[in-house]
């Protein structure tokens, strides 16, 4: 039985955020895009936190505008984002009724899948998105099956509590809360190729045969590809990978060789490589210009082994060494690797995923540096404990608890639950200041204020005719 593989790329999102910090304007996606609408990919990935911020940040675009523009070009192949669940596309928890708009937006301005994650693992804080993505979303697939699609994402961790049985539990909770797939998520390129083949393995014999297993993961320590070449042979659905200009290295494996290497056999993905050159040869050129503007640093495209070996994710690594290089303490990298599983036992054993490796890595730093366990906590880690981010994997340690949270009280619920409905205040605030030209200024607004007021300004600047170069020049800091 032929059993074809699916294909998103990452070449509009994931791909330049990993080589090239978001970097790439919609002026270079243009020209490509009536081309990579002809390929047949399961989906185009093109949205997200980092493209949304960095588009008001740092290239004067409306990331709304953006959406809306690679809509209008993408007529066959659907747009799919990333969701921060509670967090959308910014960092703190908001309302239900923020997150609730925030979703409808995102599907009536041409978004077609949404795969939603927590970086606990907690269901409890996908349960509005959720929620949000099956009222706007089933709308959408009653006309067109393709779009309007839940995509639940589990984020891949290694530790003693992660094991089969944990993955398979969490990912049949997501299906009964109503995802259509199911990704796992290996953002720091944890996951080995025979780990992905047994969890593909399990999580198909688990879930309804409907569902789709999505894998996402990346090429930081060359295991990429075969990863995906094992997760196929295991039964996964679809994969995430980047044309050849912006794959590799820190971003996802390529995919003209995965296209290749599946061709006339059972799980041909029926794409015609010959599509893929002119493509490429577009992107090769967006690569070069982001290289030379400073954007891009080839050294993301080399292999980096320090995951295999360290078993902390590439980013937190480098994290580790820079906090011990500011507190002189080089020469204690050891004893801090060493602290790290610690930390995470004594904290119920999160996933190594932003923000939890920073809140895990900054404790177990300064652990060692104090010379005393938890002599000193950051607020972070203290939230942490307080369940302020989610219910972690496992019971954290109470004597460890104790000592950290110094009878500060602990919340057992979720916790949006404090949350008070927030839309319209925050609608008030930017019509008050002059900035309201649509409903989605006031999402721009609340997913990263600052960014967002010195956006409408420089935006205001421009279309009242003020000098726009000299905004852009840095008289508004952006
Ligand atoms: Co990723």
């Amino acid at each position: 039985m032929s059993k074809k593989v699916m294909i998103m790329d990452t070449i509009l999102r994931d791909a330049h955020q990993s080589h090239a910090a978001t970097r790439m304007r919609t002026e270079q996606m243009l020209p490509a895009l009536p081309l990579l609408d002809e390929v047949g990919y399961y989906s185009l990935e093109g949205w997200g936190g980092a493209t949304f911020d960095t588009c008001m940040r740092f290239l004067h675009e409306d990331p709304w505008e953006r959406l809306r523009t690679l809509r209008k070009y993408l007529k066959k192949t659907p747009i799919q984002m990333l969701l921060r669940g509670q967090n959308l596309l910014g960092y703190r928890n908001y309302a239900d009724d923020l997150v609730d708009k925030l979703v409808e937006k995102c599907f009536e301005n041409g978004i077609g899948v949404v795969r939603v994650f927590d970086a606990l693992n907690d269901p409890r804080n996908l349960q509005a998105s959720m929620k949000a993505i099956k009222k706007y979303g089933d709308q959408i697939k009653a006309k067109d099956p393709t779009r309007g699609i839940c995509e639940a994402a589990i984020s891949y961790t290694t530790s003693p509590v992660h094991t089969l049985e944990y993955f398979v539990k969490l990912a049949k909770t997501y299906e009964d809360m109503g995802a259509d797939n199911i990704c796992i998520k290996d953002m720091a390129n944890l996951l080995l190729p025979f780990d992905a083949f047994t969890l593909v393995k399990a999580l198909r014999e688990a879930l309804r045969p409907e569902t789709k297993i999505h894998l996402h993961t990346h090429n930081t320590t060359g295991t990429g590809d075969m990863v995906n070449l094992m997760a196929i042979q295991a039964g996964v659905d679809i994969v995430d990978t980047a044309l050849s200009p912006l794959g590799n290295g820190t971003s996802q494996p390529a995919t003209e060789p995965l296209v290749a290497t599946l061709k006339g056999t059972e799980y041909d993905t029926g794409i015609d490589l010959e599509k893929l050159i002119p493509i490429a040869n577009h992107f090769k050129k967006v690569a070069a210009e982001l290289e030379k503007e400073g954007s891009l640093n080839p050294k993301v495209r080399q292999v980096d082994v320090n995951t295999l070996i360290y078993q902390v994710p590439g980013g937190m690594l480098s994290n580790l060494m820079n906090q011990l290089k500011k507190a002189g303490k080089e020469d204690k990298l050891n004893e801090v690797l060493a602290e790290v599983p610690n930390v995470r036992r004594d904290c119920g054993y999160p996933p190594l995923v932003t923000p939890s490796s920073q809140i895990v890595g900054t404790q177990a730093v300064m652990n060692v540096v104090m010379g005393e366990r938890y002599k000193m906590v950051t607020k972070e880690t203290r939230d942490l404990f307080a369940g302020k981010y989610g219910q972690l994997p496992m019971p954290v340690n109470e004597e460890v608890a104790e000592k950290v949270l110094k009878g500060e009280k602990r919340i057992t619920y979720r916790p949006a639950d404090d949350l008070e409905p927030e839309y319209e205040k925050l609608k008030a605030e930017v019509i008050e200041k002059g900035y309201y030209t649509q409903e989605e200024d006031v999402l721009s607004y609340a997913s990263f204020p600052e960014v967002a007021e010195n956006f409408f300004k420089w935006r205001k600047a421009k279309d009242e005719g003020v000098d726009s170069d000299l905004a852009k020049t840095g008289v508004y800091p952006v």
